[in-house]
């Protein structure tokens, strides 16, 4: 068996007549082929301009990927992020291999990747490591303590086997709007007296993007991590004017709504990128702690599928992913009907000096 992992090459164009081209075409539909297995249709697929975008280098973050070959066969792809804002000592990325392979070349493969891992993380200096990738149920209990994953599994295997361990473990759904045929009344339900909400779709409206962004900037102390220690995330208009370029780059438009009190103070928002597809992805949600157990976030969530509709007639499919210990979101989200596709681990590796404390 002869794997070979190589450095992806970004075309200039999707469509380039080159080398690269061929190699980033060929990723593409691989990606496509694994979602269509985890979520039961290609609809869930990324276009070619799409996923060009978002592996753009951006004003917060550089990209670093691999393909992976079994006997020739294009079997594999990871994409590696690399922070330039905050945790610079950082890597944080994923993999995504046929399901189909056996258990073996699985094996081989992800212990090959989690090379190519070693060699960007020495030629960068960043000895801290984070990885997602799908897993299935089993005797490991995440850091985060809900969920768990098969340790026998390959990629989990040779993730245990070079010091990683299992911080999270994320549900990734999927909703169909068209089943949502009461959506309407059900928005008309869920308002919650003392609060408006602000739509938009595009640019976060000026009048608003301050409120925006502090709100952001709570997200990764916000939200459950497991035993991940994320340094807080500084926003500011220019990031945020850099996080929308890169979505309109991608060919996205986000979907957004927000909270505020009616005296107008920030409570809440909630974004979906929209993709002008069949598919659109669920973004952020978060209710400032202040505002928490009144059921906002539900309502954020239904005004916000409602002017995706609304505005993005091909839209259907919703994907979102949480982590199984964020019992309130997948408790909205399943009322709501997003039902599930598949599960992913989140793997961190510590420096050395740092993994025995
Ligand atoms: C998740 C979050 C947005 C929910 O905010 P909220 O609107 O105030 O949520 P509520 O407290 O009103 O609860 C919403 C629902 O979850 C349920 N819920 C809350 N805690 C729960 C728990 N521990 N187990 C099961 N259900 C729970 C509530 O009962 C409620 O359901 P109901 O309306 O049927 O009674 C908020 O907790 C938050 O901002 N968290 C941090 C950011 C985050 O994790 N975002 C999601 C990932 S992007």
């Amino acid at each position: 068996m002869n794997i070979a992992v190589e450095r992806l090459v970004l075309p200039a164009t999707w469509d380039e007549d080159s080398e690269a081209g061929r190699v980033f075409r060929a990723v593409v539909d691989l990606t496509r082929d694994i979602r269509a297995h985890y979520y039961g249709t290609p609809a869930v697929a990324y276009d070619p301009p799409e996923l060009l975008g978002l592996l753009q280098r951006s004003a917060t973050e550089r990209f670093v990927g691999f393909t992976a070959a079994v006997d020739g066969r294009l079997v594999g792809r990871a994409l590696l992020w690399l922070p330039l804002r905050e945790n610079t000592t950082m890597i944080e990325g994923s993999w995504l291999l046929a399901p189909g392979l056996d258990a073996a070349a699985h094996a081989a493969t992800a212990s090959a990747l989690l090379d190519a891992l070693d060699t960007v993380a020495d030629a960068e200096a960043r000895p801290w490591h984070l990885l997602e990738v799908p897993c299935t149920p089993g005797r490991l209990v995440p850091a985060g303590g809900v969920g768990s994953a098969d340790p026998d599994a390959p990629d989990a295997a040779a993730l245990l086997a070079r010091g990683f361990t299992l911080q999270q473990v994320y549900r990734y759904q999927v909703a169909d709007l068209a089943a949502l045929t009461d959506l309407d009344a059900r928005l008309a339900a869920a308002l919650v007296p003392g609060y408006r909400l602000v739509t938009w779709t595009g640019r976060v409206p000026e009048p608003h993007r301050g409120a925006f962004c502090a709100l952001v900037a709570t997200m990764d102390r916000e939200v459950p991590t497991g035993g991940v220690q994320y340094e807080a995330q500084h926003w500011d208009d220019a990031r945020l004017a850099a996080f929308e370029d890169t979505l309109e780059r991608a060919g996205r438009t986000l979907v957004g709504t927000l909270a505020l009190t009616d005296a107008g103070e920030p409570a809440g928002y909630t974004e979906l990128m929209a993709t002008g597809r069949a598919v659109a992805h669920q973004g952020d949600t978060l209710v400032a702690p202040a505002h928490r157990g009144r059921r906002l976030a539900r309502w954020l969530k239904l005004a916000n599928l409602a002017q995706l509709r609304a505005g993005f007639g091909a839209a259907r499919w919703v994907t979102t992913d949480n982590a199984e210990e964020n019992a309130a979101m997948l408790a909205i989200n399943e009322s709501i009907g997003f039902t599930t596709a598949l599960h992913e681990g989140l793997w961190q590796r510590l420096p050395a000096p740092e993994r025995s404390r």
